[in-house]
């Protein structure tokens, strides 16, 4: 076939670990699911096919898109999901990228079990900006709970109270004490680490014991190479590394570790999940693990817990290559200024039970005060067929309602409105955006996504922005270009992107616990003049509400 065809058949399947056994969601009973491997240019067919209960939807997480909105997957927004028999073709091409991505479910919590690396290698006989790697490994980081996610979540929601936190992290699925991920490399060769944090809440930091990471791809674009000893990966995002092993025979075993980034309101798995690196030649490799109980570990040394000194620092040195094979179109002029508050607040109890959130109130969290409210049918068929009535209204604020000192002392009201408010944007309006953390329920990193488009990252800082000060410190030379962000926390960041990707594209935080709570709104990007700057039909086979 001239493209590449792919079925993800959606079913129950018994997965055990830690112990647990639990019937879980599963794509084609593998958990994670199957990776997908394309190159950039290709055109995509992937059938997902719905054999549970539960309403299904497939995003495919950092694809632009281009003229395929109707394939993006988050629930209510591009579609309406595919429900219990049904099916759906998520068809699109490839179109400028490619790098490490990754597919997960877009509704509820279903995320935590079907996700799978979605890998996009470059154009035959185009070469990478690095020597050719001896082999590439992806590494996928996960969540695992013992108990059911769905109804973890539905739980938190109706009580108001903060969700269970998961039982442990996995590396490709594996939890560990008793199976872990055992890399086996040779000496002297160079691999490519393809990193993916599909875990649903936490923010990771990974480190090898021993070796040094050279990253040179964060979010599916190429960076400027650099050296590191510990990798800090949000939700969202992926982030690629240059494994250089040994050149001799090292007779040892070497621990790779994540566990958390936290600031905040302390509620994350506060465990680490661990792999080991094993060098092929070491003459035990063949044999038991007991005989690897003999060989000396060596451990790597995390950061802390809530190292934002290194969480900063981190996202300091990504710059993208910003030559002239590989160029940062980094918008110059601005048309559209626009300053988003994130942050957890919190709604008024309405249940008939006493919530269990702050002050008997429930957790919700907010974009400029505006905690989004799911519509029932998806936003871009609304726009599309032209019937926003009932369904979104376009008055999403473009600066807080009530501005407020963001990271000093919390005012007294954490209360925050309800809609589903979008911004709608002219074609090719060249926008800046500045996300600001608040304080309002502590501060916390909050990994900001973006579907349908890369930004570029222009500035960081901590504290409140100053609009007049800061634009000065501005990069808009080699500013790094992704489509996950860090919030930092107790501070903000801006980011400028060319909207010239029509259609309706979520904004979100991509911890799932937030954006559960509502930290989550939409851009609605008009059609252009031109054929190839419209929205086009949606398929025939789009599943209705
Ligand atoms: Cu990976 Cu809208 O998310």
């Amino acid at each position: 076939s001239p493209f590449p065809l792919f079925v993800l058949s959606i079913r129950h399947q018994n997965v055990t670990r830690l112990c647990h056994k639990k019937s879980m969601v599963t794509v084609n009973g593998k958990f994670p699911g199957p990776r997908i491997v394309a190159r950039e240019g290709d055109r995509l067919v992937i059938t997902v096919v719905n054999h549970v209960q539960n309403n299904i939807s497939i995003h495919w997480h950092g694809i632009r898109q281009l003229q395929s909105g109707w394939a993006d997957g988050p629930a209510y927004v591009t579609q309406c999901p595919i429900q219990t028999g049904q099916r759906y073709v998520y068809n699109y091409t490839i179109k400028g990228q490619r790098g490490t991505l990754f597919w997960h479910a877009h509704i509820s919590w279903l995320r935590s079990t079907l996700y799978g690396p979605l890998i996009i290698l470059p154009k035959k006989n185009v070469q990478y900006p690095f020597a050719k790697p001896h082999k590439e490994v992806p590494i996928i980081f996960g969540e695992w709970f013992n108990g059911d996610t769905e109804a973890i979540i539905a739980q938190a929601l109706q009580t108001g109270g903060g969700p269970n936190v998961s039982d442990a992290y996995t590396i490709n699925g594996l939890p560990g004490p008793l199976i872990i991920v055992r890399l086996k490399v040779k000496p002297g060769k160079t691999y490519l680490l393809r990193f993916i944090n599909a875990a649903l809440n936490d923010e990771l930091f990974f480190s090898i014991a021993n070796h040094t990471l050279t990253v040179v791809e964060a979010d599916a674009v190429y960076v400027k190479p650099f050296e590191t000893d510990t990798i800090l990966i949000a939700p969202g995002q992926t982030t690629n590394v240059l494994l250089k092993t040994k050149p001799y025979f090292p007779n040892a075993t070497f621990l790779m570790l994540a566990r958390p980034y936290a600031t905040g309101l302390g509620t994350f798995d506060n465990s680490t999940v661990a792999g080991i690196v094993e060098y092929e030649t070491t003459i035990i490799t063949q044999s038991s693990n007991s005989s690897l109980k003999n060989l000396p570990l060596f451990k790597p040394v995390l950061p802390q817990l809530n190292d934002t000194s290194f969480a900063t620092n981190f996202s300091n040195k990504l710059h993208s290559l910003a030559n002239s094979q590989f160029p940062a179109n980094v918008p110059q002029k601005v048309d559209k200024h626009f300053f988003f508050t994130v942050g957890v607040g919190t709604n008024p109890c309405n249940t008939n039970q006493t919530c269990q959130g702050p002050n008997g109130t429930m957790f919700a969290a907010s974009v400029n005060n505006v905690s989004y409210t799911m519509p029932t049918t998806a936003l871009l068929q609304a726009h599309y067929f032209g019937q926003s009535n009932g369904v979104y209204t376009p008055d999403f604020p473009t600066t807080p309602l009530n501005p407020f000192n963001y990271t000093g002392t919390p005012p007294n009201n954490t209360m925050v409105g309800n809609g589903t408010k979008v911004v709608v944007l002219p074609f090719n309006t060249s926008v800046e955006l500045v996300l600001q953390d608040t304080s309002i329920l502590g501060v916390e990193s909050h990994p900001l996504h973006l579907h349908g488009f890369n930004f570029f990252v222009v500035g960081q800082g901590f504290g409140n922005y100053d609009s007049n000060k800061d634009p000065q410190n501005f990069n808009l030379v080699d500013p790094v270009e992704r489509n996950t962000v860090g919030v930092p926390s107790g501070g903000w960041v801006a980011i400028r992107f060319l909207a010239d990707n029509p259609g309706a594209w979520f904004m979100h935080c991509h911890l799932e616990v937030h954006t559960s709570w509502g930290l989550k709104m939409a851009w609605i990007v008009l059609d252009g003049k031109l054929p190839n700057q419209k929205v086009l039909p949606p398929p025939a086979d789009l599943p209705k509400c």
